[in-house]
């Protein structure tokens, strides 16, 4: 096979790492980076620590709203496929460089597999569950990582071509990150096994309003363990912009630091008490490794979590956000519902299937 595939935001390159290995021991691949994310931190620093080779293409879109952005990618890719007639298109997740890739490869009648296909949180205000939708109408192969993604998809009549394979992410939780020691990286940042939280904000409805914004700052300054927060620049920027990044820097309870790599940010989730994150895939990597979950959203796409009592839902507000992180549990039982991390080698022998007969 001769497949094309886009990646640009920091969770497609975790989510790619065990992929590219699979494919790549028998396949072609083309890696085409969009340039979403571009700061070192965002970008190179998972590139090498996950052994995912150099893209082949560096698009080199950046930021920008949505439509000049993903309209930015369009282009571009439609240009490169027409080139390169790949027998497939592969994209992941629902990031802007997700739905770009889709679409180009749709608009000229190149399949387009995706991995993570499924996942909704039924709130259209989100810009990812827009192209969550629109992405998997356009998929001729839909790798779903639960039964709970299956079923959505049935609910909207989409039945062809899809095949619950588990979650690459735990594939890359396996490879990269059991081995490692989370000591260095605890003592680096002043904090001990099970004494503070590990935080992470940056979904637009959050990190764009000064009023939401403000009610995180306030709470997390008011926990009762200190909390290790990993900044986003989107974040760092409006904190700056609605200054608030003095009130982060002067508490005495955050330790805000610059964007983690992939081995460091699971070191620090593995030694958290409880994880608070707006992110999509850390909330399944904390009920990988067995720590609780604060959603800062009022949906989410991983229901599953929640159903077993790993995650909870919090309003944005400041009081509501203190409540929840004071009152987590642990669970009794984890079961197995994203896989065997194992889910790369099933993708590649479902494409193989599909392409090489
Ligand atoms: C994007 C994805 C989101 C994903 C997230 C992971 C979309 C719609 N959103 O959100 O689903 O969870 O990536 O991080 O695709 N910026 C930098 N340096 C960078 C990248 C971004 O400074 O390397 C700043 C810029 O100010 C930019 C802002 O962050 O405008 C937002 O970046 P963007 O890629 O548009 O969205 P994310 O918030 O990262």
């Amino acid at each position: 096979m001769r497949v094309v595939t886009v990646v640009g935001a920091r969770p497609q390159f975790i989510k790619a790492a065990p992929v590219c290995r699979a494919l790549r021991l028998r396949h072609e691949e083309l890696l085409v980076h969009t340039g979403q994310h571009y700061d070192p931190s965002m970008s190179r620093v998972f590139f090498d620590e996950l052994g995912i080779p150099a893209p082949d293409v560096d698009l080199g879109v950046g930021s920008g709203s949505h439509g000049a952005q993903t309209g930015r990618m369009l282009a571009a890719l439609d240009e490169l496929l027409d080139i390169e007639q790949p027998d497939l298109m592969l994209v992941y997740g629902d990031t802007n460089s997700t739905l770009a890739g889709a679409l180009a490869a749709a608009k000229l009648h190149v399949p387009v597999a995706h991995i993570e296909a499924g996942l909704r949180s039924f709130d259209r205000s989100m810009p990812e569950e827009v192209n969550r939708v629109l992405v998997d109408h356009m998929s001729d192969i839909l790798f779903c990582p639960t039964v709970c993604a299956i079923d959505n998809l049935a609910a909207e009549g989409v039945t062809r071509g899809v095949h619950q394979v588990g979650d690459v992410m735990l594939d890359t939780m396996r490879m990269f990150s059991e081995s490692v020691d989370p000591r260095p990286v605890l003592d680096r940042h002043g904090v001990e096994q099970g004494g503070y939280y590990l935080a992470t904000v940056h979904r637009a409805a959050t990190s764009d309003s000064s009023e939401r914004l403000s009610s995180v700052v306030r709470a997390f300054s008011r926990l009762d363990r200190p909390v290790v927060w990993s900044v986003h620049p989107r974040t760092r920027h409006n904190l700056e912009r609605f200054g608030l990044w003095d009130d982060v820097v002067s508490s005495s309870s955050i330790v805000a630091v610059d964007p983690l790599s992939y081995t460091e940010t699971s070191a620090l989730l593995r030694g958290a008490h409880a994880l608070l994150t707006d992110s999509g895939g850390m909330q399944k990597e904390a009920y990988f490794v067995g720590v609780p979950c604060v959603t800062l959203r009022d949906s989410t796409e991983w229901i599953e979590t929640i159903e077993l009592g790993w995650n909870r839902l919090t309003v944005i507000d400041e009081d509501a956000i203190v409540a929840a992180a004071g009152s987590v549990t642990l669970p009794d039982s984890r079961p197995e519902i994203y896989g065997d991390g194992r889910s790369a080698e099933s993708i590649v022998a479902i494409l193989e299937q599909a392409f090489t007969a």
